[in-house]
């Protein structure tokens, strides 16, 4: 199977398995359209989601081969295996990355794009090549989708600088999820300010899920943007 083909079946197998957990049809129809409009592959979706429904429960991750990768994992913590579950703050680095991080650092470390000599020339391909690569992995359509940020609160401000100070005005809504991160209310409470934006918040119920049917109620022409960085839903 050629690289291409490979990347084809394993995004298809991945939406695949997300269209199944969308529980409202509507969005479910929406998501299945967008992913069948990038038309990348003649595999169907179908195809993926009935093999995928045939193995009910199996997500084919090798959960221990996983843990091996991460050295931290290999702590002991109150004499029991180091379990970690805040990433979305700091996240842990695999073997593979901090290797590289260190041949970085050793050999190639300088400024990127804003210097002429050999080492920002080194340092300054090696980032783009890595653009190259994540556009690849995510299958963006060009390079210059992939944008590197400090982080998440770095990244939702520049989505509402650029995105939401142009296309989102008076009168219009976004919708967040009363889960969010205050890196994904602050900037969106900024536009609302200074806009005239409206902001509309899914609820969750007593078990800390998201009421999707709520959201549903939510969503209408005036939407612009929804905000939802959470994954907990029933
Ligand atoms: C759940 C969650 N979301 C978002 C953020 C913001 O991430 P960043 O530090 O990359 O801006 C954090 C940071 O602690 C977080 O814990």
């Amino acid at each position: 199977m050629s690289d291409q083909a490979a990347r084809n079946l394993l995004t298809y197998a991945f939406g695949a398995e997300v269209l199944a957990r969308i529980p409202i049809p509507s969005l479910r129809r929406q998501f299945e359209q967008a992913v069948l409009a990038q038309n990348c592959c003649t595999l169907r979706m179908t195809v993926a989601h009935t093999a995928l429904k045939s193995r009910p429960g199996m997500v084919g991750l090798d959960i221990d081969s996983i843990r091996a990768d991460f050295p931290i994992l290999g702590l002991t913590v109150g004499g029991k295996p180091l379990v970690y579950l805040d990433n979305a703050a700091s996240s842990q680095m695999p073997q593979p990355v901090i290797d590289r991080l260190v041949r970085y650092q050793t050999t190639q470390h300088a400024n990127v794009h804003r210097g002429v000599h050999y080492l920002s020339e080194i340092a300054s391909a090696e980032y783009e090549s890595a653009r190259g690569r994540l556009q690849r992995f995510v299958n963006a359509r060009e390079e210059r989708e992939v944008i590197f940020t400090s982080g998440t609160t770095d990244a939702i401000n520049l989505v509402m600088h650029g995105y939401g100070r142009k296309f989102i005005g008076a009168g219009d809504e976004i919708i967040l999820t009363l889960l969010e991160h205050h890196s994904n209310i602050v900037p969106w409470q900024m536009l609302a300010e200074e806009k005239g934006v409206k902001i509309r918040v899914v609820p969750i119920n007593d078990a800390g899920e998201l009421m999707l049917d709520q959201y549903e109620q939510l969503f209408n022409e005036r939407t612009k943007l929804v905000g939802g960085c959470t994954s907990r839903t029933r």
